[in-house]
């Protein structure tokens, strides 16, 4: 008997798109049958190389290919109106992370989202880590005092990362990863004050934004913490503490380390974490059940909102309350 698979669409085919088409195409559930990029030879060709159709227009791609699934894959600053155009159509959502660079703009499609009932999923893809998910079992019932997340790697040479008004700067873009892994173990932030400067690679062509941030910030939980991020380095280092009385848990990487008293306990990553998210989403798809995903529409739109503070608190020098955002 035939199983019918999931029809799926790509909007936007640069590196983090590779990744999702190298994973689906070997899914068992998922046809990938269009692909969209405003770079024609981006389209064209991938979809020479996986047998799809290519469009270089995303209305014409929702116009003449009846997908069940999309997965928007563009730029921060190109997010346009395209979550609208998706979901109103019914078809299921897998939008990158950050959501956008708005916060009006994001409930503006959050509120969409919502309305059309579809499936969406944010690529928060570390909390798909099995490493993380022990973590978070571990400090179910623990006190939490202080965090301190890192995300110290080297520059994005594509052109729009470069610029605050297209990418959102480092924390925004990257680095908004760790804090959202520090939300999702730690739970919400209260305050958040950061400094950023751009200190020693501004002779990069066309570039405004930091390449040193730190970010102070207390929790709702009366917990404090900070994060500091850098592209200045040549390797690429990120993670998470998070300490209480006598314990600690550090994240670095894909590994796991928990100090307990005078016990060292330590885990190495099992799985591919970009597949358990898209594995996750497409489970969810199937079966109408939504518990799989772990980082929804709303999960996205709130960890924005804190990177979004931190680039507030660096322009007008206040320390900037979190709002709290109904789920
Ligand atoms: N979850 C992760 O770990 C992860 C990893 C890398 C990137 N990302 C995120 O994915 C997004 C894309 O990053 P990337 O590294 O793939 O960028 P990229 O520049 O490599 O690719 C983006 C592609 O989108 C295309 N594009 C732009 N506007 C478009 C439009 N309106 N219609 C169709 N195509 C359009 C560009 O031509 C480009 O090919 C970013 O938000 C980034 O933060 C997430």
């Amino acid at each position: 008997m035939k199983i019918e698979k999931l029809k799926a669409g790509f909007i936007g085919i640069g590196g983090v798109a590779a990744t999702h088409l190298k994973i689906l195409g070997k899914h068992k559930s998922v046809d990938i049958v269009a692909v969209c990029d405003i770079v024609k030879v981006n389209a064209v060709n991938t979809a020479e190389e996986i047998n799809a159709k290519a469009y270089t227009d995303a209305d014409e791609m929702l116009e003449k290919e009846t997908l069940d699934v999309v997965f928007l894959c563009v730029p921060p600053f190109a997010h346009k109106d395209l979550e609208q155009k998706i979901v109103e159509k019914g078809i299921h959502l897998m939008v990158e992370k950050p959501v956008g660079l708005n916060m009006e703009e994001v409930y503006a499609k959050q509120l969409a989202i919502q309305k059309s009932g579809v499936i969406c999923a944010t690529g928060y893809c570390l909390r798909y880590l099995d490493t993380v998910q022990k973590a978070k079992e571990y400090l179910i019932d623990k006190e939490i005092a202080m965090v301190r997340g890192y995300y110290l790697s080297s520059f994005v040479e594509t052109s729009w990362y470069r610029m605050m008004s297209k990418s959102g700067g480092q924390l925004v873009e990257q680095a908004t990863h760790i804090m959202d892994l520090i939300r999702y173990l730690n739970g919400d932030f209260k305050t958040i004050y950061a400094n950023m400067a751009l200190k020693v690679s501004d002779d990069i062509k066309n570039i405004d934004i930091p390449d040193v941030t730190s970010v102070s910030f207390t929790f709702e939980n009366g917990a404090v913490g900070h994060l500091d991020c850098s592209f200045t380095q040549n390797d690429h280092r990120m993670g998470v503490e998070l300490l209480g009385n006598k314990f600690r848990v550090m994240i670095d990487g894909t590994n796991l380390t928990i100090l307990e008293d005078n016990n060292v306990m330590t885990y190495s990553s099992e799985v591919d974490f970009y597949e358990e998210q898209d594995n996750a989403f497409i489970e969810a798809i199937l079966t109408g059940k939504t518990e799989t995903i772990l980082s929804d529409y709303t999960n996205g739109l709130k960890t924005l909102e804190t990177t979004l503070a931190a680039n507030e608190s660096q322009k007008t020098g206040n320390v900037i309350s979190i709002t709290k955002t109904e789920s």
